[in-house]
């Protein structure tokens, strides 16, 4: 009988019902996520169980220091300093990691997986390197592992992938997906700050990583471009692959300079999938300013997904923060409290497990790209010459050149030079010859003109 088979949700179970079962919840971790995760869940407790039919209560915690968590947690909540206790305890339902790192927190995921926890996780590095692992001891055990704060996190795009986008098929992710770097590039340009200034702002706000340099070279990025991708395209987990690029040896003079020429300079993570393969790359790159990602600024991120069937879609959010975070972790919560992650027939399949082997996309060959150079030099008219030579020699093509005053008769002035595409191959040796012009100071830069779709979709002047 149709009617016997029916199983109501939590949802739609009666009040009383429901609330003799929170969902219990266990968390690793007291830092900025942790305690916004539960100040969230506090402050809006009721609203949250009204609209999940269930209560989520965070029962426990682990942390290393006792008077910390006193002043955070309420008299409700076990505190303990042994994170093993709180994974294997049995009163314990979801175990929440956002204590990050990825040897410690790795050990304890597993350990809560094989004592058949569901987890929750905000954390990218581990999940970018020891994914596939965990993934296929979920499956193995049947819990899920849930991670919509690990990549942009306020911005749903895990459910924007694997729900909404569903029917697509993804050409291309690409976004600003740290939200230190964009602050610090941010500051750069608009302040003309320097960037170590700049990044003394970043982690005063808080955005950055404990270790503030897998934000700024890009590592972290590309922590998150690789579950964009394995998302997007139903593959194993590629973070060996990305090819990654800071933002440490950027200038704010080459904002200005970008900005002079019409461009912003922002940190992007692509995910492109061509006959040739896939590309996945995190790297600076001058973007037109009527792009709708050069209007990305200071802590915000933004990711613009191209199906063949939805077109140009673009999420946009906060990138870093303790509640912006902890909205992410919850919503992962929710969902686990409705039984969406327990049924294995309602079960979002972690990451394309549900088609047996993931098979990799072969990388892509280097493609070309354009690019931005910039010389300082103490005599820019013997320097232009001798740089338009040195293009032409080897056989890189020019689109414009542009001299940019100094700013006074002892600095140097700047040659900005756009080229059309060229792989690396050319343009390394191309700067080594750059930097012996004549009268030639520092280092020549290079920075990539970005080759993301630029079609109208993508712009703001959208006619
Ligand atoms: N440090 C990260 C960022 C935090 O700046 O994007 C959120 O992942």
């Amino acid at each position: 009988m149709f009617q016997e088979s029916v199983t109501l949700c939590p949802a739609h179970s009666s009040p009383e019902a429901a609330s003799e079962k929170p969902l219990r919840v266990g968390l690793l971790g007291l830092g900025t996520v942790g305690a916004g995760t539960y100040r969230v869940l506090t402050r809006n407790q009721s609203l949250i169980r009204a609209r999940t039919g269930r209560s989520i209560a965070i029962t426990m915690v682990a942390v290393r220091d006792l008077a910390r968590a006193s002043a955070v947690v309420g008299r409700e909540v076990t505190v303990t300093t042994d994170p093993f206790a709180l994974v294997t305890h049995p009163d314990i339902d979801v175990v929440v990691e956002v204590m990050g790192g990825t040897t410690l927190a790795r050990e304890l995921v597993l350990k809560a997986i094989a004592h058949g926890k569901q987890v929750v996780t905000a954390n990218k590095a581990l999940l970018a390197e020891h994914g596939t692992e965990i993934f296929a001891a979920a499956q193995a055990r049947g819990v899920s592992v849930a991670y919509e704060g690990a990549v942009a996190v306020s911005i749903p795009i895990i459910k924007a992938l694997r729900e909404g986008l569903v029917a697509n098929r993804i050409e291309w992710v690409a976004g600003i997906i740290n939200g230190t770097s964009n602050f610090i590039l941010t500051a750069m340009h608009s302040q003309g700050l320097g960037f170590a200034a700049a990044l003394q702002q970043a982690q005063a706000q808080g955005y950055a990583e404990a270790d503030p340099r897998l934000d700024v070279d890009g590592t972290d990025a590309a922590h998150k471009l690789s579950l964009l991708a394995a998302n997007a395209f139903g593959i194993p987990i590629p973070f060996a692959q990305v090819q990654t690029e800071g933002i440490e040896a950027l200038d704010a003079a080459d904002m200005a300079y970008a900005a002079h020429l019409g461009y912003r300079i922002k940190l992007l993570g692509i995910a492109r999938r061509s006959a040739g393969g896939l590309e996945l790359q995190v790297h600076p790159a001058l973007l037109p300013q009527d792009h709708l990602l050069a209007a990305v600024n200071g802590s915000m991120n933004a990711v613009m997904v191209k199906g063949d069937a939805s077109g140009v879609t673009l999420y946009y959010g906060a990138g870093a923060g303790s509640e912006q975070t902890a909205s992410a972790v919850i919503a992962d919560l929710v969902d686990l409290a409705r039984g969406i992650g327990l049924a294995q027939a309602l079960r979002v399949p972690p990451l394309g497990f549900q088609s047996g082997a993931l098979k990799e996309l072969p990388p892509a060959p280097d493609a070309a790209s354009a690019w931005y150079l910039r010389l300082h030099s103490m005599d820019v008219v013997r320097c232009t010459a001798a740089a338009l030579q040195a293009l032409a020699q080897a056989g890189v093509g020019l689109r414009s050149q542009h001299p940019f005053c100094p700013s006074s008769h002892h600095a140097p002035a700047a040659l900005v030079l756009l080229t059309e595409p060229i792989h690396t191959t050319v343009l390394r040796p191309l700067l080594q010859r750059l930097a012996q012009l004549p009268g030639v100071v520092g280092v020549p830069q290079a920075i990539r003109m970005s080759n993301l779709d630029s079609t109208p979709a993508a712009r703001w002047q959208h006619s």
